[in-house]
């Protein structure tokens, strides 16, 4: 059954495609033959002996099969044996396995304590792979850690190299409420938030960036009138803190923009393209104006310092389609899609017709931003087919199963079901 938030960001992000529900794919359907999704990698475990061991000297090795860290941790030197399975005559095999011939390219089999064996994502087999990376950490491991969709999914296990460039090796050496997280773009791991990316981020090095704030007033819109004496002083300093942060997202979306903008000119794109990303920036000004305008009226008189993050080098020419389409998948593709959903969710929870509206218009702006993101992707696929579908692929198969785990119920599975992943179907099988 699909929500209204999701339903009413559908209708405008199919819309703004030419699409209709039918040609996009049954939301009900489509993740059974569709790639699964996913985003980030969450690394929860503590691995004996690697790069960030503090012991000088890395502990004895096994030699073969999974190396249990207790607590379902631990780290792979070789591929595994697992129980024995049977498939009953017209039975679906699924994800058992035995070994990791029963398993595609990008997954590996692994045993569990009863001994049988589950195909999960694997970026990597064994740990001598890890140590033939550029950046192979001094002890090189292929380590059990978890992937997670994001925006409040259960995770998944999966492997992964730790490398000599990883600034976390566990959630224990996060700071506030970071944890550590496997990187798609620089790959490692580190520290940082396993939720939703609202809107379009400004990545620098794979990593969403906002500015400082400071005392002011200057950024906040006129003309809008928040009626906020209902809510309490603790109501009011939530809602003031979640608006500043919102705030915040939506100002570094400009930046984003701007480059994507820049970025688009540099490939040579069409006046169309061009045009619409121009009119998604000016979305992205008035949205933190609003936004900064609900943190006045809430209690925060503050606006955006310098933020010389927007500054960041560019990609090489020859990686520029790449580099692009990555951005635009993660943040637009599927961070528009969660910020619009988001957005019509809190329309629907909002108290007030202000509130209501605030929220309305912001959530059929980023369906129309991940409607956008979706006409780059594809522009961009015209121009590199090979590179981008690979970007799309690896950016959806770290979480290969996660449709049969009980993160299909969260709202985040919901959202990747009926507004991800039959894009994704249609856009890969062009
Ligand atoms: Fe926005
Ligand atoms: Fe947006």
């Amino acid at each position: 059954m699909t929500s209204p938030p999701i339903a009413q960001v559908r209708s405008v992000l199919f819309a703004a495609l030419g699409l209709g529900a039918c040609r996009a794919g049954s939301p009900e359907v489509a993740s059974s033959s569709a790639p699964p999704a996913a985003t980030t990698l969450v690394a929860t475990t503590l691995v004996v002996g690697s790069a960030q061991s503090a012991s000088p000297e890395p502990p004895p090795r096994a030699q073969v099969g999974f190396v249990s860290a207790g607590g379902g941790t631990g780290h792979r030197v070789s591929g595994e044996t697992c129980a024995p399975f049977t498939v009953e005559r017209g039975e679906s095999r699924g994800h058992r396995c035995a070994t990791d011939g029963d398993c595609d390219a990008r997954s590996a089999c692994h045993c569990a304590e009863g001994g049988a064996g589950t195909c999960i994502p694997a970026r990597c087999r064994n740990d001598s792979e890890c140590a033939t990376l550029p950046t192979a950490a001094t002890v090189p491991e292929c380590a059990l850690v978890q992937f997670t969709a994001g925006c409040g999914s259960d995770t998944t296990p999966g492997f992964a190299c730790r490398t000599a460039n990883d600034t976390c090796h566990n959630d224990a050496d996060c700071t506030n409420s970071d944890v550590c997280l496997g990187d798609t773009f620089r790959g490692g791991l580190h520290c940082g938030h396993n939720s939703c990316v609202k809107g379009r981020p400004l990545y620098v090095d794979g990593r969403p960036q906002t500015a400082a704030i400071r005392d002011g007033d200057r950024w906040t819109a006129e003309g809008w009138n928040f009626d906020l004496r209902d809510l309490s002083a603790d109501a009011r300093a939530s809602l003031a803190e979640t608006a500043v942060r919102d705030a915040l997202d939506e100002h570094a979306s400009i930046a984003a923009f701007a480059r994507t903008l820049v970025e688009l000119l540099a490939l040579g794109a069409p006046p169309t393209l061009i045009g619409e990303t121009q009119a998604a920036l000016a979305d992205e000004i008035r949205h933190a104006r609003l936004c900064f305008a609900l943190a006045r009226a809430a209690g925060a008189h503050v606006e955006p310092g310098p933020f010389p993050e927007a500054l960041a080098p560019f990609a090489a020419p020859e990686a520029l389609v790449g580099s692009l389409a990555r951005s635009v998948f993660r943040g637009g593709c599927l961070g528009e899609t969660h910020a619009a959903v988001d957005a019509a969710t809190r329309a629907q929870e909002a108290r007030g017709p202000e509130l209501r509206a605030f929220y309305r218009e912001i959530a059929d702006d980023e369906a129309r931003h991940a409607a956008l993101a979706w006409k780059t992707l594809r522009w961009l696929h015209a121009r590199e087919p090979a590179v981008v579908a690979c970007i799309v692929r690896e950016e959806l198969g770290l979480v290969a199963g996660s449709e049969d785990s009980p993160a299909s119920q969260t709202r985040a599975s919901s959202v990747l079901r009926a507004l991800v992943l039959p894009l994704v179907g249609e856009f890969l099988a062009a």
